[in-house]
């Protein structure tokens, strides 16, 4: 294979380019249950373990909610609709040092039973978090983080109790942007191995140009 020419690509310097990454609301508490809650956006945020399933996100030490998770120790990460994604970006620009984000956009918290911190009600679903450790970085701290539990808005699943996240119309970030998830799966787990009939029934079922069938 010829190399290809230096004029394929320009090196535009380092930078934390990784896209397209989640835009995610975390919810959190200071210590006491009477301590108001407050959300973060976050950009910087990460699956990084299966067994046992642990996420990280990056704050930035001089954010309001990095001393609100560093006291309590958790946090809950909040999946971003279509529906919530203005509301994301408020809350990426506003700090809970001087606004009530929750009450400023009408928007309630809701702690699942056991857990010290809220979540939001109006997510379509939320991952409750406990944090592991705390690396310093640089410009941010890593909290690296254990999943308890993950919570689902009912009209997620189907009847077999299969998860559909498609449903959830969720927001990815790249480069400065907002985007919305088309419903037109491109492929699936495999697919570019899939054996011939295990494709098309799965493309005829989920896959490009088909209308995803609600209930
Ligand atoms: C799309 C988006 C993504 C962001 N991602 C991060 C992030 O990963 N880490 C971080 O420290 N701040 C991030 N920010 C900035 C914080 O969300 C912002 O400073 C917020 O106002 C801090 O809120 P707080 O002071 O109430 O904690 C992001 C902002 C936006 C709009």
């Amino acid at each position: 294979m010829p190399e290809t020419t230096n004029a394929a690509f320009r090196p535009i310097g380092p930078a934390a380019l990784l896209s397209p990454v989640p835009a995610v609301l975390l919810s959190c508490r200071g210590e006491g249950e009477d301590s108001p809650a407050n959300l973060i956006t976050i950009a910087w945020a990460g699956t990084v373990c299966s067994e046992p399933p642990m996420v990280s996100v990056s704050i930035r030490p001089e954010r309001y909610s990095h001393a609100l998770i560093e006291k309590s120790g958790c946090f809950c990460l909040n999946l971003v609709s279509r529906k919530l994604c203005r509301a994301a970006d408020f809350c990426g620009v506003r700090s809970g040092r001087d606004v009530d984000k929750f009450r400023s956009l009408g928007l309630h918290p809701w702690t699942p039973d056991g857990f010290d911190a809220p979540a939001l009600e109006e997510a379509p679903a939320f991952l409750t978090c406990r944090v592991r450790r705390i690396l310093p970085l640089g410009s941010h701290d890593l909290f690296l983080s254990e999943i308890e539990n993950v919570y689902v808005k009912p009209d997620l699943l189907d009847e077999k109790g299969a998860l559909h996240l498609e449903r959830a119309d969720l927001v990815s970030y790249a480069h400065g942007r907002y985007y919305g998830l088309t419903r037109e799966a491109l492929g699936f787990f495999g697919y570019s191995v899939a054996r011939p009939d295990v494709l098309s029934r799965r493309l005829a079922k989920d896959g490009p140009h088909k209308k995803e069938r609600r209930k």
